[in-house]
């Protein structure tokens, strides 16, 4: 069984940042040819090598205004003139630790759209007008996080989000399991990425941050350190995209050194 991704598309969201730049990467260098969207500028030099960047196709935009994740998987067909094979549904942002009675309107659309309505719409295009129906192959891949598989991780709209996706990842992977399209989510623990910059501190909930507090403390890996790379994420994801993991589908794939087997 092989890890090469030769021949193959893939759309990579959040590619701009931490472990949807490294997924790029990853799938760049196992032979893919990558469609990446973000809502941010892509970072200048860009990272990849000449020949990378060469499969390489940045696409800004945010995908949550409508119409967008529709135009980006169009885009993607038509700047690669070939179906898509993979989607990596990695960008998402934080919530503030609200609890729910703190929890703005504004707070819970914003990452829910992002999160969670985003990642849907994706997969919905990408199965249709993408070709994975047709062509009866395709890896989706979603992003959640250990607060999609425990209540203590964060805020109420993220934990919500991310249990969503999760269930999506399940139904849809039992859904699709006939069609050779193989659904499945990585929960990544602490990473060190720009993921906070997403944290809007003016609606810090720090009551709900301090009761918290003791369950990020569990998170902590056997030197006492943040040893959890953007990379050890992005290899997961690298896994469920290649043929190597090819009767892996609906499950849930926790990156956290053992966090969430607390
Ligand atoms: N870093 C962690 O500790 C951690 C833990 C658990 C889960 N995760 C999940 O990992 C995923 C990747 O996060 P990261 O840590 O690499 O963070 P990051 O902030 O470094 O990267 C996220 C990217 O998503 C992009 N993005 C945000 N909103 C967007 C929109 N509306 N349209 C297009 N792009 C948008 C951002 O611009 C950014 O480049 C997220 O889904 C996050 O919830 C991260």
């Amino acid at each position: 069984m092989t890890w090469n991704l030769e021949g193959k598309v893939a759309i990579v969201t959040g590619c701009a940042s931490g472990i949807g730049l490294t997924t790029t990467r990853l799938y760049l260098e196992a032979g893919a040819r990558v469609f990446g969207i973000d809502i941010s500028p892509f970072p200048e030099p860009s990272p990849f090598s000449k020949a990378h960047s060469h499969h390489f196709y940045f696409h800004r935009a945010d995908l949550t205004t409508p119409g967008a994740c529709e135009k980006s998987v169009n885009q993607c067909l038509s700047k690669t003139g070939k179906k898509i094979d993979i989607l990596a549904n990695v960008a998402g942002i934080m919530d503030s630790f609200e609890a729910v009675h703190k929890t703005k309107d504004t707070t819970w659309d914003r990452v829910i759209s992002v999160n969670t309505t985003v990642p849907m719409k994706l997969m919905r295009a990408v199965l249709n007008d993408g070709g994975m129906l047709e062509q009866k192959s395709g890896q989706i891949i979603n992003v959640a996080s250990k607060a999609g598989i425990s209540g203590a991780a964060a805020g109420f709209a993220y934990t919500a989000s991310k249990h969503a996706l999760i269930g999506m990842t399940k139904q849809a992977a039992w859904r699709y399991h006939h069609d050779g399209i193989r659904v499945n989510a990585v929960c990544p623990g602490g990473v060190a990425t720009n993921i906070k910059s997403s944290i809007k501190s003016e609606n810090l909930d720090q009551e709900s941050l301090d009761i918290l507090k003791p369950f990020h403390d569990l998170n902590h890996t056997p030197d006492g350190g943040q040893t959890i790379s953007p990379e050890d994420i992005a290899n997961a994801i690298l896994f469920l995209s290649v043929d190597a993991s090819r009767n892996v589908s609906g499950i849930i794939v926790p990156v956290d050194n053992a966090w969430s087997a607390v």
